[in-house]
């Protein structure tokens, strides 16, 4: 049976707060996409989407090199939000509306005020379909990640949703215990979030150079944000729990976290998610991973007999 599906009859589509997106796949918040040229290679791509580099009020340089390295297992960073300042991100949602795909953006204020002064100015960009907002870096010396705080997500989601007209999506950061997941949940469930994104790098690592006796990134020594392989089944329980949690809402769950081909893809749309991001791996191969995972994606569903994500999103059993 499953043979007699032909490649092209499976579609990758996918809703995101309503928004088509032609395929689940699209590239994380981070690598790759913090200049003009990066954000229109991902829209020339197979990428589902294009999402900027978290955005601040003021451009920043971040925090000083090396700030990224990739092991065997996946990455270390401690990039501390370098970005252009989020009007350079805002005005070219004008021409990223060209490639035929959602353009998002991610929003990482210094402050609480200053996500509520950005997300305000977003309103007046037509093209951007929705943002991201992060509740998460763990880079910026002295700034705790704010999805660590229910409180204070609860007061920032408050006066975002005052402000917004987007539609609004979090990026998480992974929780480990089961009544963080719930509290995390039940702020979220006061709020009409549209999407959530699991996860962001496993926060402060540290990764050593055993020859050197040494760290390998230069900020806060050495700690950092941990990505890639190693992260995998932390974003499936992240996914999964949030897909449970959260799952008589309308909002879609966005898998993030030790993606690198079609199987990672596949599992963590099992697990719950309408999306997936694709971090490490994205900044190890460039834009043709995304083609490649599509195209292994695809290969697994005609195996199993699937023409959607729909047919087995959320679907994992109990045994
Ligand atoms: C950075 C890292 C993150 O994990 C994030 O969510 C935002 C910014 C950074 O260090 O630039």
């Amino acid at each position: 049976m499953s043979n007699d599906i032909s490649l092209n009859d499976i579609s990758l589509s996918t809703k995101i707060a309503g928004i088509a997106l032609p395929s689940c796949i699209y590239n994380a918040s981070g690598p790759l996409c913090s200049t003009a040229d990066e954000l229109h290679a991902i829209g020339k791509s197979a990428s589902g989407a294009i999402l900027s580099k978290s955005a601040t009020l003021a451009k920043r340089a971040g925090n000083p090199s090396p700030r990224y390295i990739d092991t065997k297992w996946g990455s270390i960073n401690s990039m501390g939000l370098p970005n252009e300042g989020y009007e350079l991100y805002a005005n070219l949602s004008n021409e990223l509306n060209a490639y035929d795909k959602p353009y998002f953006m991610s929003v990482s204020g210094m402050s609480f005020d200053e996500n509520v002064t950005i997300i305000k100015e977003l309103a007046n960009f037509e093209h951007i379909s929705a943002i991201e907002l992060n509740l998460s870096c763990p880079n910026v010396p002295g700034k705790p990640q704010a999805g660590y705080d229910f409180e204070q997500s609860r007061s920032l989601l408050e006066a975002v949703f005052a402000v917004a007209t987007k539609p609004i999506g979090v990026k998480l950061p992974p929780y480990f215990d089961m009544p963080h997941f719930e509290m995390m949940a039940s702020v979220l469930n006061d709020f009409p979030i549209a999407f959530a994104t699991c996860i962001n790098s496993i926060g402060n690592g540290l990764v050593i150079d055993t020859s050197l006796e040494s760290v390998v990134i230069k900020p806060k020594h050495g700690f950092g944000g941990i990505g890639g392989d190693f992260i995998k089944p932390t974003a499936l329980a992240n996914v999964r729990k949030f897909y449970t949690l959260l799952s008589d809402k309308k909002l879609a769950i966005i898998g993030c976290g030790g993606i690198k081909n079609g199987m990672d893809a596949f599992e963590h749309i099992l697990c719950g998610a309408s999306a997936v991001q694709i971090g490490t791996h994205f900044m190890r191969e460039g834009t043709p991973c995304f083609k490649t995972i599509e195209n292994e994606l695809k290969s697994i569903m005609k195996e199993k007999g699937y023409h959607s994500i729909d047919d087995f999103k959320g679907k994992l059993k109990d045994i």
